[in-house]
């Protein structure tokens, strides 16, 4: 276990960012993160389903267009203002995971991308309220950051950038929670859970981060679109993504991706 510290705590990091884009877009590329894992974990439109730390809702709106009955929260109230602003019928409101509102075994799944590291204290009240909610024979499906040699680039890129703007001297504060896949397995074991699946996945390649390895596309940097369509590498860039992830998956994912039951 790695814990990541950057100048911002992490509810001031979540309320910048979606403060600084609008509502997602539905994503469109089921053949990519984190659609694709959502799909391998929802198998029919029966039963309610859950996104835990629903962001700017590119997942909650793909399935809600489709008519799946599905709520999502999030703790960050400008989040779920500007997607009730864009969607009046979207089922979306302010909560905390380690808090749930809902009675037990309410949900057939739940989804939680990119949403327990962020977690400083109550990681196993989390995943404890993610098996309460569930009902029995019911999915979660999630994300957790990878403690490996990608993450820990990035995070050295990222203090760098801090340092050079002058940020060195402001307290730093938990950012991030970063596992390897045994300690992420331990985690859902430990609250009941059944792991069906778990493998790496590389979100968003450290390659990205340079406009060279990136697609003619997206080169002007533009997050709505990178969240709606995936991380676009250039030919180039793709191939030596590739590379890594065949040869080195567990060294360069980012993020460990889970399906687990609850029997
Ligand atoms: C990486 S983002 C993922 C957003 C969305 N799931 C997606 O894949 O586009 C993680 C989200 O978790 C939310 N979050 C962090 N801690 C939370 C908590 N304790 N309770 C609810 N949401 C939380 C953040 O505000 C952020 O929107």
């Amino acid at each position: 276990m790695r814990i990541t510290y950057r100048t911002r705590g992490v509810k001031e990091y979540w309320t910048a960012r979606w403060d600084d884009i609008p509502a997602d877009a539905p994503m469109e590329n089921l053949g990519v993160y984190p659609l694709k894992y959502a799909q391998m974990t929802i198998k029919d439109k029966a039963g309610e389903i859950l996104e835990a730390g629903c962001g700017a809702g590119r997942v909650l709106r793909y399935y809600h267009n489709r008519g799946y009955d599905i709520i999502g929260f999030d703790f960050i109230d400008v989040a779920i203002s500007k997607l009730k602003e864009i969607d009046l019928t979207l089922k979306a409101e302010v909560g905390d995971i380690t808090n749930l509102r809902f009675a037990d075994q309410s949900f057939k799944y739940v989804l939680a991308f990119g949403l327990y590291h962020n977690l400083e204290y109550g990681l196993d009240k989390a995943i404890k309220e993610t098996h309460r909610v569930l009902e029995k024979g019911g999915s979660v499906c999630a994300s957790f950051r990878a403690d490996n040699i990608q993450t820990k680039l990035t995070d050295l890129l990222a203090d760098r950038k801090a340092k050079s703007k002058g940020g060195e001297s402001k307290t730093r504060s938990f950012h991030k929670m970063n596992l390897t896949r045994s300690e992420y397995e331990q985690l859902f074991t430990r609250a009941g859970f059944v792991i069906d699946f778990i493998g790496p996945v590389e979100n968003m390649p450290i390659l990205y981060k340079f406009a060279i390895f990136r697609s003619a596309e997206h080169k002007q940097f533009d997050e709505n679109k990178a969240r709606a369509e995936g991380y676009r590498l250039s030919y180039f860039g793709q191939r030596l993504q590739n590379f890594l992830m065949r040869f080195f998956p567990d060294q360069f994912c980012n993020i460990y991706v889970l399906i687990a039951s609850k029997v």
